[in-house]
Order: structure tokens, then sequence, then C-alpha cells
């Protein structure tokens, strides 16, 4: 299978680090927050020819009657383009959106085949529909590209600073792979690097090689942890560690294992982590085990922690769902509050168009639930700030023998979750 030669070995490090960090964006939802106070203007889609036709049915407040008060909701839709790439050679993986204040969603993606050492950051400010150019990071060192992005909003104030917005990358030359950060005063529009977390090796996925990659960021406690994919310990083909620090700009701790299989060849990666109502935090990954990096040997994990700082000796749980599906290679999740007491995680893995869901924050079978949206590598799943009851949801290429553009869809879980 094309996937096989795609998820680790290509996708991750090989190469060109084909890996995508997981985000998310992919930064957890807070369910404790209220609902942001969103101007709930009405998207007013701007359809050019090649926009796709919203799925979406009128809302039922939409009729010719005076508008009701506002809230209003998001439209469903499928298949909107973010970014379409230059030519075929190029293999988008990986989007991460991020919501800002004022209806804004920025969108980033991994382009391994990128030339540029300027990332480019697109925004939308009609729910995803329509999306342009508006903002870029650029490298501080000659020759390295940006990869592997994740973005993440900081409400309020952290670090001294305010209205921040923050990008981790992997930014990776011939003989370095660098977790960085970057931070933006003005909604995405200048990202201005700040701080060197961690330097690994050049980006190869063999064992005893040194890259780092894969970066995702949260925000706990007035702390910033961000997770990498580590390949310098001697002991552990790679494992997932995380560096935190309450201050941008400096005192950053050492490095703490997340993830670490106690058999030398395993390979953990590809974390993506979602805030619960019960104010755990799950971390997804994928884990290849003993060496072998057939297709269907990427599953997926999680551990779940109360201190998302401290996750080492949390155990690792598998997913298991009602049909006996094994999720594989770069998951993503998130929560949704719809869906009864719990709310229900959502999780999107790399092998099909289905997402998975979960009302007992994390505990026992998981369902399938199938979408319009189309399979992708290390696709997003984000719970919809604006109108919880649905989801978004941002995919690229399949694998590295299929190009694609990056697409947002929308759609509504609650139904999805009525319906099952
Ligand atoms: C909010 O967004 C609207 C539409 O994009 C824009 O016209 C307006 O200037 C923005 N307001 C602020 C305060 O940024
Ligand atoms: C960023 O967006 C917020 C909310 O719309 C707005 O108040 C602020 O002025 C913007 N900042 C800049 C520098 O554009
Ligand atoms: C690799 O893992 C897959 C899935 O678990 C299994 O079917 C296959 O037999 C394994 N291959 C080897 C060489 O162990
Ligand atoms: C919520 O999650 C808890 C813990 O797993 C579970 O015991 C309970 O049944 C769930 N509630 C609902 C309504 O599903
Ligand atoms: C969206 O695009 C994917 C291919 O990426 C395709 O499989 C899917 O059918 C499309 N969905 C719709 C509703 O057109």
């Amino acid at each position: 299978m094309q996937f096989l030669v795609f998820v680790l070995p290509l996708f991750l490090f090989l190469g060109f680090v084909k890996a995508q960090w997981d985000d998310d964006p992919g930064w957890p939802e807070d369910p404790d927050d209220d609902p942001p106070n969103w101007p709930t203007q009405r998207p007013t889609p701007t359809r050019g020819p090649s926009r796709p036709t919203p799925t979406s049915e009128p809302d039922p407040g939409q009729t010719d009657e005076p508008e009701p008060p506002l809230p209003t909701g998001v439209d469903t839709f499928a298949n909107a383009t973010v970014y379409q790439p230059d030519d075929s050679t190029h293999h988008l993986t990986s989007p991460r959106t991020e919501n800002l204040p004022n209806n804004t969603i920025l969108a980033v993606w991994n382009d391994p085949e990128s030339t540029s050492d300027t990332l480019s950051i697109y925004r939308s400010t009609n729910n995803g529909f329509s999306w342009y150019a508006h903002g870029t990071a650029k490298s501080t060192v000659a020759g390295r590209k940006l990869l592997e992005p994740h973005l993440l909003h900081v409400d309020g104030i952290w670090s001294g600073e305010t209205n921040l917005a923050l990008l981790t990358v992997n930014a990776v030359d011939e003989k370095s792979t660098n977790i960085e950060l970057y931070a933006s005063w003005d909604n995405g529009t200048i990202f201005e690097f700040v701080h060197l977390i961690a330097e690994g090796g050049p980006a190869i996925a063999t064992t005893g090689s040194t890259a780092v990659g894969e970066p995702f960021m949260v925000l706990h406690d007035n702390r910033l942890t961000v997770y990498y994919s580590d390949q310098r310990d001697g002991q552990h083909a790679q494992k997932i560690v995380h560096q935190s620090t309450a201050d941008m700009w400096e005192n950053w701790g050492t490095t703490i294992d997340v993830v670490a299989s106690d058999a030398l060849v395993d390979r953990n990666g590809m974390t993506s982590i979602a805030k619960l109502p019960n104010n755990q935090y799950m971390i997804v990954f994928e884990s290849t085990e003993n060496g072998n990096s057939s297709s269907d040997n990427h599953p997926v994990y999680f551990k779940l922690t109360n201190t998302p700082e401290n996750v080492g000796t949390e155990h690792k749980r598998q997913i298991t769902t009602t049909t006996g599906t094994r999720l594989q290679g770069a998951p993503y999740a998130t929560w949704s509050p719809v869906g009864g007491a719990n709310g229900t995680i959502v999780l999107s893995d790399s092998t099909s168009n289905s997402i998975y869901i979960n009302q007992a924050l994390g505990e026992g079978l998981w369902k399938e639930i199938q979408t319009t949206a189309g399979r992708a590598y290390a696709r997003e799943v984000r719970s919809v700030p604006n109108d919880k009851s649905k989801l978004r949801i941002a995919g690229g290429s399949e694998n590295d023998a299929r190009s694609s553009d990056i697409l947002i869809t929308i759609i509504d879980l609650e139904k999805a979750l009525a319906a099952k």
C-alpha cells in the first residue's frame, strides 16, 4: 500500500521530513471557557469559479422573516479549498487551523517539497468557506524551511503579552531539525522568531538518527508546553517529549518524556492533544512497534492525564472501536460539547474518511462515523467555537503518491451523532 511508504519513513522524517507534527491546531478546546463573544455575522460566501458549493441546507432561521436574534449557525459545506499547490510534486498534509477573535480562522499546513524559507499563513473570515493569503513566518537561518506547523491563539495575557498568536514549526535544513517558536502580535500577519526550543540532527527516520519534529502546543496553568517527537535519546528510536515555560522568551524547562517505549526500536510520534470537560487532557499519538513500519502497524494510542506537564508514567491505552477497526497513523483529537453529559471526543486517523467518537471521556468503545471529507494524512478535526454543533475537518494529501489541495469541510456533528 502506498500508505506504507507514506506513513513513517516518508512522511515522518525521511529525506524531507514528511512528517507532520500533529496539531492542531490543534490546541485543545477549553471546555471551561464561555462561548467566545464572536460577532455573529452570517457567512457571505464569495464563490469564485473554483469554489465548492456549500452542501448545507438553509438554516431554518434564515427565511424571509426578519432575522431572529443571534447567534446564528455556521453553514455546512464540503471541500472548500484553502490552498492549491503549485503542481503535483507537492504533497501538502497536516493542515492546522486556529480560531482568532472576530470570527477569523488561520490555517497552515506541511509542505515537505517546499523550496522556500517562508511559511504562508492563510485566513478565512467566513467560517472556512473562502481563504486568502494573509501572513508569513520566515526562517531566521538561510536555507531552512518551516515544516510541520502548529498554531495556538492565546486568549488574554500570557508571558506579559496580549493578543498573541503562537506558531511552532520544525525548521529543517540538510543538517538539522529545529523545534522553533514564532509569535504574532498582529493577528497572524507577521510571525517573528522568538525561541529555539530543541535542536536535532538531520531529518532521517532510522534508529540511531537524532532528528526532532512534529511539535504541538498546549497552554495549561499559564505554562506553554510544546510536545515533539525526539530521536536523540539512544535508548529510544523515537519518543515523545515535552518542554514547558511560563515565559516564551526564556526559562524553558528541560526535556521530559511523554511516551517512551521499553523497546529501543519503537517509534512514538505525531502527537495531538485535546482538553476534556473533566479537566483531563487526552494525548493521542501513533506507535510503530517492533521496528515493523508496515502500513498496518502505526496504531493509534492515547494517554489521559490531569497534568499535561507530567504524562510519562500514565499508561498507554489502545483505541477499540465497536467494529474492530484499528485506527492507524497520525491521529488528531478534539472535544465537542455536543452529545450528552460528557460531550464527545472526536478522533481522526489517516486511513479513512471516518471520524471516531467516544462519549465516556475516553473509556470504553469508540464508534465510527463516516464523513463527506476525504481521507487525508494527519487530518485535523476541530470543534467549531462559534457553532458548537459543527465539526471542522481539514485535510490534504492522502499519501506521497497523490497530490491534493488543502480542503476544509464543515459537518453537522450533532446531526451525525443523532443518526448514530
Ligand atoms: C472584524 O472583521 C471584520 C470583517 O472581516 C472587519 O471588517 C473588522 O474591521 C474587524 N474588526 C476588528 C476590530 O478587527
Ligand atoms: C487583532 O484583532 C483584534 C480583534 O478583531 C483587534 O481588536 C485588534 O486591533 C487586531 N490587532 C491588529 C494589530 O490588527
Ligand atoms: C507488521 O505488523 C503487521 C500489523 O500488525 C503484521 O500483520 C505483520 O505481520 C508485521 N510484519 C512483521 C514482519 O512482523
Ligand atoms: C460519562 O463518562 C463516564 C466515565 O467514563 C461514564 O461512566 C458515564 O456513563 C458517561 N456518561 C454518559 C451520559 O455517557
Ligand atoms: C471531498 O473530497 C474528497 C477527496 O479529497 C472526496 O473523496 C469526497 O468525496 C469529497 N466530498 C464531497 C462531498 O464532494
